[in-house]
């Protein structure tokens, strides 16, 4: 897969006589020198600069570069969206797509999808993949993973996120990052922090308490920087502590750069840079995006940027440190020598059969099966006929959304897969059922679909009806898409249920008394009080260039699901531990600049409220069913009474610290096929001296077995598993006294347990 220069470079190495960690090359200055490390490539740069040419790499130079430094030789800084594929050309200066014609990518799926596989090996095959296309396509900075949590299931980027559990997030994100990064592509994490909702996403105030912060939203960033090694982090729009994000000096300064000892670049999201001085002091390293087209006719607009001439002004007369820009200049210099100056760097690939392979593969293994009573995998005699209905089974999904749009070479769509897996032999028809959204194209990228309709919506569902009269089987391809109040930046939803009258069309289908699957592609939670009509349901998502034949591998049976839900899906939204306008959309205050929006649930959103309260949910966290059945037994921990009680301070590695436990479990698949589990390690500490979730996930592996087939599974656990954040002291707390291993198929489906002692 790899196709790079390092082995070529490598070779040379022992040629010649400077060789490489050898003695240095003395024609070149040694921030030229590929051999030597990348520290000392910076210590070199940087006195070579002039206070212009530093601050001249703090700011961008057109809506996606930064300049890098032309007279010493020293490339531009390219940067792109996003987490799910490489965007095509902007303009210049603009939002506006460039129209190039040879910037066509591989859709991958969105990373809800991605979560939804609860494969690590997956999110490193993402990784490595579209590292691979972003650095064909010479940039040095992905956009992405994103990782903030679903907190609501009405946000509207959370399918760009990765669920609602930050032991899953955090898991998912560390190889995703080190894939991206082994093209010598940085990745930029983002949307750093508390960044949970797209309602009034750069005028909020985001008011949430240490354990919370620390407990949930700061985990994943953590392990994508401590232990992904990330090179980029992106602050996000709304503000923290009364401060914008982009330059929030707790976010920025004393956790991630502090704490967290991150020595990589802090990019401003696009127009997340709000002022001209906290970005000077508090963490900042590159500003992007700040409105360009206003500016225009002032000479140079990226002149006016806050970290450009009124940067240059306060460094010029003393308001400025030159060691603060010293340290934000080093950070670029250090991020090109990793990236387009790195000897390590790949020439990387473009819409490749193995790219579409691996999108296929991770959507395939991504698809939730919710319910089924035997109706799936779908079987139908020939000469039999298939009744496909709903927008989704047509529409083609991989664009729009906001920034994550992406213009790729193709999409198969549900419809075109079935017609190829039946290949005639069953009759697939397809009717509309409802209209959604007949919009086609997004920033001048075009699907070239004609989704217009002229019925109403009573003819829609009587047409749908009566072309079930003759079919063997209904299938009902519906959701959300990527338009305004779905699944898109810059909007949240309306509502948790499916919109567009979805919901009347399934109920009309189920009373014809044909069997119904109903399939929903959506990449956050959707409720579904008609699921007592179908005979089967289907989680699916936004699974990009492939997404069709993904969705038929696992309709078919040629591929046994195996994802599970990376979030609860509620009954109704009422039922959430999110009740109040404080708590979401936020509210106006008396003397606040901002809205103001508490997060008073703390660290109860999705299943730990769920579970803790004890309401029932439509389908919770980590459920998901196969075609086969899995049997656990014999649960074990290692040692009855473990030592490792006390305190870790933040600055100390968590995640991957000393095992203290192991706990082992045996899973059997007991049915008539092949398939893959997830085996889940959820964690009680019902002694603790503080209020804890019922259960917390902390650990999980995905065991593929064959019929009849049994394997042990086994997961280690440090002291950060069994640990609560105090705020007060400021470190995190394992106590002493007896803790539950729970181990099963979902949070709500715990098959075996054992206890131990933590002394
Ligand atoms: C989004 C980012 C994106 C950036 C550049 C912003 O509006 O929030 O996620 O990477 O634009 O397109």
């Amino acid at each position: 897969m790899k196709n790079t220069v390092s082995a070529a470079l490598a070779a040379l190495c022992v040629l010649s006589a400077a060789g490489c960690g050898g003695p240095v090359r003395k024609d070149i200055p040694a921030y030229l020198d590929p051999s030597r490390t990348v520290e000392e490539r910076v210590a070199d740069a940087l006195p070579r600069l002039t206070l212009e040419e530093k601050v001249a790499l703090t700011h961008a130079q057109s809506k996606f570069s930064s300049p890098g430094v032309p007279r010493l030789g020293i490339p531009e800084l390219w940067c792109t969206d996003g987490p799910h594929g490489i965007r095509p050309e902007v303009l210049w200066d603009e939002w506006d797509q460039a129209g190039w014609t040879n910037d066509s990518c591989t859709a991958f799926p969105a990373l809800s999808c991605l979560a939804a596989t609860w494969d690590r090996e997956m999110s490193l095959l993402f990784g490595r993949s579209i590292g691979e296309e972003a650095r064909y396509r010479k940039k040095d900075i992905l956009l992405g993973p994103g990782v903030n949590i679903c907190r609501t299931p009405l946000n509207g980027r959370n399918f760009e996120y990765m669920g609602e559990d930050p032991f899953l997030a955090s898991a998912m994100v560390v190889p995703y990052v080190r894939g991206v990064q082994e093209n010598g592509v940085a990745a930029c994490v983002k949307h750093f922090a508390v960044n949970n909702q797209e309602t009034r996403r750069t005028a909020t105030n985001s008011v949430v308490d240490d354990r919370t912060l620390y407990e949930i939203y700061l985990p994943a960033f953590r392990a994508a920087v401590r232990e992904g090694g990330a090179w980029a982090v992106m602050g996000s729009y709304n503000l923290y502590n009364g401060q914008f994000n982009c330059h929030n000096k707790r976010l920025l300064c004393d956790i991630l750069k502090g704490e967290w000892g991150f020595d990589g670049v802090v990019v401003s999201d696009w127009g997340g840079c709000r002022n001209d001085d906290e970005p000077v002091t508090n963490g900042l390293d590159i500003e992007m995006g700040t409105g360009t087209n206003g500016l225009s006719g002032k000479g140079n607009p990226y002149d006016y940027y806050h970290l450009a001439n009124p940067y240059l002004e306060r460094l010029r007369d003393g308001r400025a440190s030159i060691e603060g820009l010293d340290d934000k200049a080093g950070r670029i210099l250090r991020t090109i020598f990793r990236t387009g100056m790195s000897p390590d760097v790949q020439y990387g690939s473009f819409t490749s059969p193995e790219h579409y392979a691996a999108a296929r593969k991770i959507a395939a293994e991504s698809i939730v099966l919710l319910k089924n009573d035997g109706t799936l995998p779908l079987h139908i005699a020939e000469g039999g006929k298939l009744l496909v209905v709903g927008e989704n089974a047509f529409k083609m999904q991989t664009v729009g959304g906001g920034s994550s749009n992406l213009k790729t070479k193709y999409e198969v769509i549900p419809l075109q897969a079935l017609h190829e897996a039946f290949d005639g032999k069953v009759k697939v028809q397809w009717e509309r059922g409802y209209v959604g959204d007949t919009s086609t194209s997004y920033n001048l990228v075009d699907t070239g679909q004609d989704l217009t309709e002229s019925r109403d919506a009573q003819t829609l569902i009587a047409d749908a009806v009566s072309a079930a009269a003759d079919a063997d089987l209904v299938l009902f391809i519906g959701g959300l898409n990527k338009s305004a109040n779905q699944d898109n930046e810059g909007t949240d939803r309306t509502q948790i249920e499916l919109p567009y009258g979805q919901e009347e069309v399934i109920r009309a289908l189920a009373a014809t008394g044909k069997p119904l699957v109903v399939v929903n592609i959506s990449g956050s939670p959707v409720a579904m009080p008609w699921a007592d009509v179908a005979g089967a349901i289907v989680q699916g998502w936004y699974g990009g260039t492939e997404s069709g034949h993904a969705l038929v591998d696992v309709l078919t049976g040629a591929v046994n699901p195996s994802g599970k839900l990376p979030f609860t899906v509620p009954c109704r939204l009422e039922d959430g531990p999110i009740r109040t306008e404080r708590q979401y959309p936020g509210i106006q205050v008396e003397g606040k600049p901002y809205w103001e929006e508490y997060y008073d649930e703390g660290i109860y959103i999705g299943y730990r409220w769920y579970d803790t309260k004890g309401i029932p949910v439509q389908f919770p966290f980590g459920y998901g069913l196969s075609y086969t059945t899995f049997e656990y037994s014999d649960a074990k921990v290692a040692r009855a009474v473990v030592k490792g009680a006390g305190k870790t301070a933040v600055t100390e590695a968590t995640g991957s610290g000393k095992t203290v436990q192991t706990v082992t479990v045996r899973v059997k698949n007991t049915g008539p096929v092949a398939g893959a589990e997830v085996v889940q390690l959820y964690i009680a500490d019902p002694e603790a001296s503080v209020d804890r979730p019922a259960k917390e996930l902390k650990g999980f592996r995905k065991v593929f077995l064959q019929p009849g087939e049994t394997k042990t599974v086994s997961f280690d656990l440090d002291r950060a598993a069994l640990s609560w954040f105090d705020a007060e002291g400021h470190c995190w707390v394992a106590e002493p006294g007896t803790f539950q291993a729970l181990v099963g198929s979902s949070s709500a489906d715990i098959r075996a347990t054992a206890s131990f002692e933590l002394k």
